[in-house]
């Protein structure tokens, strides 16, 4: 697993940092960028080490700052790579993870099983077993896996440490596929009907289970308060019923991930700060009536990463059609797929480039007509074999990529503070394609 030796891009970090403003006509962006190109290939995810440590360190002060118990896990599904997740374990982060691989990773990144929270609203009893033989909080969607979690650690000899995942039926208004916290949604147990009272009910009745906290997680890409802010409400509401009803007291509440990044040049919205702040007068009413105060845990994925990742990809042609012209590059929704299903919006430049700009559509490698990676941006005039660079890629890029087309997984670089690159993920190659087939022998 070592990375080899890595090479040494003067100036490289300060690049990246203004690359992420958006500022990369200049010359030292173009050699630099033409630089990580020609020694390690595209399409490539880049990745500022510095920006991830400045996220986690800002998003840690923003809470710790006001909440006595914070803790921090980072949502593994966001970027997976081990690297990227070793810089947040050493940035004070815990791990949130949402299967059997994930998990297998949070291990492999040494953390410890109490650091570990397993969430999933379909788990396979493989799954469950990993999670409780790790030591793992064991955040259970239904009364089905509560079953399976009693006694499946009946059967190891262990006690499960579990939370429940709640419902609050808050519409925090994002992306209706990233929207999770309404009471249509598939995830959790419901507030409304009395269902969440229940599961922590039946739970104190089965044997082999300790009750840690109540976990939700309303949505992702959340640019503001407000939906937070009723979560919380209600989730606090329901602690209280629960210590009221049934003397039960929770060593945690946590309150899901969801913080937005801005992807638009000049987007405001909510930060951290303003969150941690929003949140603190609805805590301590909510904790002053329940007359003891749970942990605050947080599951931030995109915010921690997603600043700090940038998808460099190669003009393989450009084309003119009666209606636009399109540049066509050698990155596609293989690698960045949130364009493509989401309709997600990507900043695009040509680092190093400028003078006058037309509206081009920046269409991806795949022979799908959906797989347009921007369309209707205005750049500098391109040529075959030009770059161009999305940054903002660090969430859900790399960590959704896919085969498909048979296109290879795209390396990943890592800058570091000290301007050295070092790739810490290999690009596929091809034989992997090959690696896991098997032929019946009259086909060979
Ligand atoms: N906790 C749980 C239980 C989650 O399901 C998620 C994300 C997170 C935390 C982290 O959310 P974040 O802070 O990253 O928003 N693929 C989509 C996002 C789906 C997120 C799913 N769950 C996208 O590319 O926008």
């Amino acid at each position: 697993l070592p990375a080899g030796a890595a090479d040494v891009f003067p100036g490289a970090r300060e690049c990246l940092g203004r690359a992420g403003r958006g500022e990369v006509a200049g010359p030292e962006a173009g050699n630099l960028f033409s630089g990580l190109a020609r020694r390690f290939g595209t399409p490539l995810y880049i990745y500022d080490e510095e920006t991830i440590r400045g996220q986690i360190r800002r998003f840690r002060q923003a809470f710790e700052s006001l909440f006595p118990r914070v803790r921090v896990l980072y949502a593994l599904k966001a970027n997976a790579s081990l690297a990227v997740v070793r810089i947040l374990k050493s940035g004070g982060a815990r791990a949130e993870v949402v299967s059997g691989g994930e998990l297998y990773l949070a291990r492999q990144a040494e953390f410890s099983g109490d650091q570990i929270m397993f969430t999933s609203s379909s788990k396979s009893p493989w799954e469950i077993d990993a999670a409780i033989r790790a030591g793992a909080v064991l955040n259970l969607d239904s009364f089905d896996d509560l079953e399976a979690a009693s006694e499946a650690a009946g059967r190891l000899g262990a006690r499960a440490t579990i939370s429940f995942r709640i419902n609050p039926g808050v519409d925090p208004t994002t992306l209706h596929q990233i929207n999770t916290g309404i009471t249509e949604s598939k995830f959790g147990l419901h507030i409304a009907s009395g269902i969440a009272f229940s599961a922590f009910e039946r739970a104190r009745r089965l044997p082999n289970l300790e009750i840690a906290g109540a976990q939700c997680h309303i949505g992702s890409q959340i640019a503001s308060t407000a939906g937070y802010e009723e979560t919380a409400r209600r989730m606090l509401a329901l602690l209280l019923d629960l210590r009221d009803k049934l003397d039960l007291t929770l060593r945690f509440l946590d309150l899901g991930g969801g913080i937005a990044i801005p992807y638009r040049p000049g987007e405001r919205i909510m930060t951290p700060e303003d969150l941690a702040r929003a949140l603190l007068p609805v805590w301590g009413s909510g904790v002053a009536a329940l007359g003891y105060e749970p942990e605050l845990w947080l599951e931030p994925g995109r915010f921690l990463v997603g600043p700090a990742g940038f998808l460099l990809m190669r003009v393989n042609s450009v084309k003119v059609t009666p209606v636009k012209t399109i540049v066509n590059v050698d990155a596609g929704f293989n690698d960045l797929i949130r364009p493509v299903l989401y309709g997600a919006y990507y900043r695009v430049f040509a680092p190093g480039k400028s003078g006058p700009t037309s509206s081009v559509d920046v269409a991806g490698v795949i022979c799908e007509t959906g797989d347009i990676l921007a369309s209707d941006r205005m750049l500098p005039r391109l040529c075959r074999g030009d770059l161009l660079l999305i940054p903002d890629a660090g969430a859900y890029g790399f960590s959704m990529a896919s085969e498909y087309n048979l296109q290879p997984l795209p390396a990943e670089v890592l800058v570091r503070s000290d301007d050295r690159a070092a790739v810490i993920r290999e690009r596929e190659p091809l034989e992997e394609f090959l690696r896991r087939q098997r032929v019946p022998e009259d086909l060979l």
